[in-house]
């Protein structure tokens, strides 16, 4: 018996990297998964059905159950043929774990409109649109231990400069991923964020068809199989006590991050704060908090 034994487990992204590595190591622990991949290219350019079929398939090789399905996760209705699939095929729904993602990297002051919104339609609405049909199912059928689990990054928890609708995106999700755990809580779901690393086709960079950098494939603490063993704890029902939480997982660390809180707050005497007194007590307060450098800071040039 493993930690998941019977759960049934739909993950979105599959096909391939961190997805393909979650739907079989979830899969290896007993879960029954549906495999969901709209098969595209990094830019989310040519779809094909093959890679949610092959991870399904080299799952139940492996004396494992799942099924594949190829459907676009920015399709509202696909969303919902999806997650009715999942409880058609295997009965119920336990657990959702949205992956599926693209790029479309460019400076802020170069950006096509049609860059930010391919990357915000995959990232932000594809995981509303699972989430919205999964929600409706776990709230018709309260009291399991149910989760959904909804990738982020630090390229939006630190600001990447080239990924701006990235960046968005995965703050987007970061706060559908709060508001989900307020609001669900009481249908017996949790909601938590995964902030992955790993060696995969989003990380490597390649010259001259050689892997450069430590995204190499010969990176074991990178390999996409380490970011498993925590998005499987969130999948299991022995997490029920951790809510509304971003957790790091990758390169060999696992990860809880700080909640949003105030670093400081200062008040008006009077109640009513006047410019002067603002500017002062902003900087004396405030500064000396901001000097904290993030990985993304560069000398300015
Ligand atoms: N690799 C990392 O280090 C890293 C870091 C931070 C965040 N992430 C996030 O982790 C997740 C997985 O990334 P990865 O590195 O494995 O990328 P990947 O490109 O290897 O896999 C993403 C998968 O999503 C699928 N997909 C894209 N658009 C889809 C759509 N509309 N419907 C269904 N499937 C679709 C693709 O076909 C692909 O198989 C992404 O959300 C990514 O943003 C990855």
């Amino acid at each position: 018996m493993g930690e998941l034994d019977r759960r049934v487990v739909v993950v979105t992204g599959a096909g391939r990297g961190i997805g393909a590595a979650v739907a079989e190591g979830l899969a290896a622990e007993g879960a029954r998964v549906v495999v969901n991949d709209l098969g595209v290219a990094l830019d989310g350019s040519t779809p094909e059905d093959g890679p949610a079929h092959e991870v399904a398939a080299h799952i139940r090789g492996a004396g494992g159950e799942a099924i594949a399905d190829a459907s676009d996760v920015t399709d509202f209705a696909a969303a919902e043929r999806l997650i009715a699939k999942a409880v058609q095929e295997f009965g119920r729904l336990d657990v959702l774990i949205n992956v599926a993602g693209i790029l479309r990297d460019g400076m802020i002051f170069k950006m096509a409109e049609e860059q930010w919104d391919a990357v915000i339609d995959v990232h932000l609405k594809g995981t509303f649109n699972t989430t919205r049909h999964a929600s409706a199912y776990w709230r018709e059928n309260r009291g399991g231990e149910f989760r959904l689990i909804n990738f982020t990054s630090a390229s939006g928890l630190y600001g990447a400069p080239s990924q701006p609708n990235y960046a968005a995106a995965k703050m987007g999700i970061i706060g559908l991923t709060f508001s989900c755990a307020n609001a669900l809580r009481q249908y017996g779901v949790t909601s938590n964020a995964v902030s992955p690393i790993a060696t995969t086709r989003m990380t490597m960079t390649v010259d001259k068809g050689r892997a450069i950098g430590r995204y190499t494939p010969e990176n074991g603490r990178l390999d996409a199989r380490n970011v498993v063993p925590a998005v499987a704890y969130l999948a299991s029902e022995r997490s029920g006590w951790l809510n509304r939480r971003v957790i790091t997982a990758g390169n060999g660390r696992i990860g809880l991050m700080n909640e949003p809180d105030l670093q400081r707050e200062i008040t008006a005497s009077s109640g009513v704060w006047d410019v002067p007194t603002a500017f002062a007590e902003i900087e004396d307060s405030f500064r000396a908090a901001v000097q904290h450098p993030n990985i993304f800071d560069r000398p300015r040039g």
